[in-house]
């Protein structure tokens, strides 16, 4: 996913964290979604694990609905009674549609559909070179998987007048050059789903936004890392990640995702719409020309 410094044989490496995520998030209750049904898609680990955690300590009852099946359960089975999982691969509509039935039929309505399943691609760092078929793999997870599930969440909540929809976008979509094309493109695509349906479905009283994280060392990104880094510790690879953040004396970590999404889909939020909420540190908000001091120039 992120692209990576020249090594010293000038091979271009790539990044793709991964695995070890630092859950590292307050257990604090709370009661902002009380009474609410969530659905989250790639919520067996990672950010969305993390944020159907936030979810249920704020009253909601969240299903799970993900790739890894094995993984998805025992999710479920730690988060408690609260929580279930459907198995769903977001690259087929009909997936996506049964996990949207599997919850209206369990709980009776649908509040907040969060279309977070992603993933990073490992294509050749030149556009000159784009695998298309990488691309279009990629595309049809993080792209058209996130069209398909705010298509079923739409189906359900247009007739309710009612509802939020959240989107897990990129600082790769916003900034070039962080990441390869593909996964950037992507990510910039999805911010501008947000946009495009937000201006339709704000006439049904459904809230549509999207969140921008930074980077952060979950499975994909940790996977990508040790391939790359081979035979380096997992902890330096973690700090190697928060240390390209740009706000002294805090990382970037999936509760900070968690507790973004937490406001979006709260009445907090109740008028905040079409919107990517970047969660950066200010990492996309400057650049500085690197001019050096004065009394360098003499
Ligand atoms: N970690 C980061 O640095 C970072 C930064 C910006 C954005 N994101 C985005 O955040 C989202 C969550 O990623 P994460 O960092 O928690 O990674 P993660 O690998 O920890 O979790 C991704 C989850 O998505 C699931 N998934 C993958 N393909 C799927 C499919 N076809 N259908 C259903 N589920 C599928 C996986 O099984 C996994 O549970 C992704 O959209 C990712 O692009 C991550």
């Amino acid at each position: 996913m992120f692209k990576i410094g020249l090594s010293k044989n000038a091979a271009i490496a790539r990044a793709r964290l991964a695995g070890i995520c630092n859950r590292g998030f307050s257990t604090e209750t709370g009661s902002k979604l009380e009474g609410k049904v969530a659905l989250i898609t790639g919520a067996a680990t990672g950010i969305g694990k993390a944020t159907a955690e936030k979810f249920i300590q704020n009253g909601a009852k969240v299903v799970i609905a993900d790739i890894q099946p094995q993984l998805g359960q025992e999710t479920a089975k730690e988060l408690g009674p609260n929580a279930a999982f459907i198995a769903c691969d977001v690259t087929k509509e009909s997936d996506l549609s049964n996990a949207v039935d599997f919850t209206i039929s369990r709980h009776n309505q649908l509040d907040i559909m969060y279309n977070n399943a992603g993933i990073a691609c490992k294509t050749p760092p030149s556009i000159a070179d784009l695998d298309l078929t990488v691309f279009d793999r990629v595309m049809n997870i993080n792209v058209r998987g996130v069209v398909a599930g705010i298509k079923h969440a739409s189906r359900v909540m247009i007739p309710r007048k009612s509802g939020c929809i959240l989107c897990t976008a990129s600082v790769t979509g916003i900034l070039g050059g962080l990441s390869q094309h593909t996964y950037s493109i992507s990510k910039c695509t999805v911010i501008g789903i947000v946009k495009s349906v937000a201006a339709e479905l704000c006439r049904h009283g459904i809230r549509v936004n999207c969140i921008s994280p930074f980077a952060i060392p979950t499975a994909f990104v940790m996977e990508e890392l040790t391939q790359i880094y081979r035979g380096v510790d997992t902890s330096r690879l973690v700090e190697l990640i928060h240390k390209a953040g740009a706000l002294e004396g805090a990382k970037c970590e999936p509760c900070d995702i968690a507790n973004a999404a937490l406001y979006l889909a709260s009445d907090d939020a109740k008028y905040v719409n079409g919107h990517n909420l970047v969660v950066d540190g200010g990492f996309t908000s400057s650049k500085t020309l690197g001019f050096p001091a004065p009394d360098q120039m003499q």
